[in-house]
């Protein structure tokens, strides 16, 4: 794993620039390994941190349950988005259970184009380590999503695929507006999540009661439109937003 765990997330811009070839840090550099944060610990343990869960929920089949079977459409979605060119450096945002990494690397095989996956809990990016040991264009770094410690415009495109819901807003705003800037001016970023379904939808009235008990941040995205939740540097010109089953899912594209 690279965990990235030496990693100063301030280097890159508190440097003295005295015109030298080589800028000096102002910080000394400080071993920045991420904690698991609090929201993580305390309401999602039980599926992302506890060895015996996490190997139940890694199966293709029970992700699609969960999805109501939607986890091909959805993975599909994210694919015919992304639009590559030889050599394109797209970034994960959070490791996602079933095949949607394996299906990403091996569409992003074709154009040599390379992924990174972040994860803050390294018992999951050594579960998609061990997942994705057959793919030689695969890096997992151990950090957090709302404090990376990559340089500005480092990647093409960015992936965030239902990280948002599971994050109380303080940190879903952060994590959206890390997104933002890794990702390189002219690239994109695609946010695949739940959205609050039409009333007309019965998914609503089933979903609204388990969402509310096992997700809670998750009922904000019912609430709000993601955009909502953007920096005030991204414009309205640059988002768009499908929505699909209902409206209980939605895939938010922005255009950098
Ligand atoms: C992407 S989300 C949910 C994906 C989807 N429900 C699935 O099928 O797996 C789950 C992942 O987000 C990670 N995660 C949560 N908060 C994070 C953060 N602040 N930084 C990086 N990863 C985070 C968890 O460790 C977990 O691996």
């Amino acid at each position: 794993m690279n965990d990235d765990t030496g990693a100063l997330t301030e280097t890159y811009e508190q440097v003295q620039h005295d015109g030298s070839a080589n800028p000096k840090p102002l910080l000394a550099p400080v071993p920045t390994s991420p904690k698991i944060p609090d929201y993580l610990q305390e309401t999602y343990w039980w599926a992302y941190l506890h060895p015996k869960t996490l190997k139940f929920f890694e199966r293709e089949w029970v992700v699609n349950l969960i999805l109501w079977g939607n986890m091909k459409r959805l993975t599909r979605a994210v694919l015919d988005d992304l639009e590559l060119t030889q050599g394109s450096r797209v970034l994960q945002v959070a490791c996602v259970y079933g095949k949607f990494s394996n299906r990403l690397a091996q569409h992003l095989d074709k154009t040599g184009s390379r992924l990174d996956i972040v994860d803050v809990a390294p018992i999951q990016i050594e579960n998609a380590r061990e997942k994705l040991a057959g793919n030689g264009n695969v890096e997992f770094h151990h950090q957090d999503s709302t404090a990376m410690s990559f340089p500005p415009g480092s990647f093409d495109e960015t992936i965030v695929f239902f990280l948002l819901h599971e994050q109380p807003e303080e940190a879903r705003r952060k994590t959206i507006a890390e997104a933002v800037r890794v990702t390189r001016p002219g690239g994109r970023i695609v946010f695949v999540d739940y959205h609050g379904p039409k009333k007309s939808n019965p998914m609503r009235y089933v979903m609204k009661p388990i969402l509310a008990w096992l997700e809670p941040f998750a009922m904000d995205l019912w609430r709000e439109e993601l955009p909502a939740f953007f920096p005030a540097e991204v414009t309205a010109e640059q988002i768009e937003s499908e929505f699909c089953f209902g409206g209980l899912y939605q895939k938010v594209t922005v255009q950098l």
